[in-house]
């Protein structure tokens, strides 16, 4: 049942290149630029006329839904907030009929992300759901939604799912951009024909499985780890610290790189493992700025970077490449390594890594 893997989550994370392919199945058309959903094609006028869009999560699918907001508010230029599903449903939040909300959910049962999709709709608002598990409570909820298809993901750490939420959400920025007319045809094509790519590119990604494992004997016994980003690599960042801290117990932040100056940076000395999210990006320069203050304080940076880059290589303690990709998709390549990395860590020090104690696959209490 683990197909030769040693655990469901490793198995999971190899699984991406085709869950992610089974999420775009029947839903774009690289050439002809189209993005076509079946689930939300009756609300097109809704998203033509949003003024904004709350996204209500909890965990892992809240980072998806904070990669959500980079692109939606990119391509379809809608306001979009990104709301913890708990504190969203306690806080007597301002909400009308002309609000979209899209709950994210993999198992389709967080009691708290539930509630905020009931307290939304008494408010009128349209509630379109991002589900993994066909026919659950939440998809039963709301109005229309999208499947992610990741396929039942066993281990209790999200992986796969995660990133199929990812996939699910470009491609509705990209159908929002499209009926809005905020995107042209021509950008359209071309990102849709490399997103069709991105697949390979995983698979790519997970050549470096072996070389990821050195890495994570150097850092087995750390205490703590910090991770940074800047753009969509901040909630990447989020992720990594969080799939690092439920399944090897190690404590783990994530930042935006840029927000270590005004207080984690005092945590850093040659103890502290700092995981950076350094690619090609429109950021680049200013992340490079960003390793150079945890090397003045001598800490121990691991960086996610693009094949071929020298110049984060020459400051950086370790580097992981990954495949060069328009900005849009880095979530989707930048979050495999760190995994891998979480993963093996979590082995290493005899976790374990299918079922994290005190967790639960799908949290049906508040
Ligand atoms: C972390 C993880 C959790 C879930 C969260 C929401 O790896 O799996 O943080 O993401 O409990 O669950 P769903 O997506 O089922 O609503």
């Amino acid at each position: 049942e683990k197909g030769g893997y040693e655990h469901f989550m490793l198995k999971e994370i190899f699984e991406q290149p085709r869950s992610i392919r089974d999420c775009m199945r029947g839903r774009i058309y690289p050439e002809e630029g189209k993005v076509q959903l079946g689930g939300i094609k009756d609300y097109t006028e809704k998203f033509k006329n949003a003024d904004r869009i709350i996204i209500v999560a909890c965990g892992t699918s809240w980072h998806a839904g904070l990669v959500g907001e980079y692109l939606i508010e990119e391509y379809a230029r809608i306001p979009v907030e990104v709301e913890y599903a708990s504190e969203f449903r306690y806080r007597n939040p301002i909400i009308s009929e002309k609000d979209i909300v899209i709950a994210i959910s993999q198992s389709g049962e967080t009691a708290d992300t539930m509630a905020a999709i009931e307290l939304a709709k008494e408010r009128g608002a349209t509630i379109f759901g991002v589900c993994n598990v066909v026919g659950a409570s939440i998809p039963r909820l709301t109005h229309a939604g999208v499947y992610t298809h990741a396929g039942p993901e066993i281990g209790v750490a999200s992986t796969k799912a995660f990133t199929a939420q990812v996939t699910v959400l470009t491609l509705m920025a990209f159908y929002m951009a499209q009926t809005k007319g905020t995107i042209t045809q021509s950008k359209l094509i071309s990102l849709l024909i490399e997103l069709e790519k991105i697949p390979d590119l995983i698979e790519r990604t997970l050549l470096s499985n072996d070389y990821i494992l050195g890495i994570a004997e150097k850092f087995k016994d750390s205490r703590n780890a910090l991770f940074l980003g800047r753009g969509s690599g901040f909630p990447v960042a989020l992720e990594g610290a969080l799939k690092l801290k439920e399944i090897s117990y190690i404590h783990a932040e994530g930042y935006p790189a840029a927000e270590m100056k005004h207080g984690p940076i005092a945590l850093i000395d040659e103890e502290m493992p700092v995981v950076v999210i350094a690619t090609k990006t429109s950021s680049y320069e200013k992340v490079i700025s960003n390793i150079q203050e945890v090397k003045a304080r001598k800490g121990v940076v691991i960086a996610i970077v693009t094949e071929g880059d020298t110049e984060v290589k020459n400051m950086a303690d370790y580097v992981i490449e990954i495949p060069h990709a328009d900005e849009a998709f880095l979530p989707l390549l930048a979050t495999i390594p760190l995994q891998l990395l979480s993963y093996h860590i979590a082995v290493l020090r005899g976790c374990n890594v299918d079922q994290p104690r005190n967790l639960a696959k799908s949290v049906t209490v508040e």
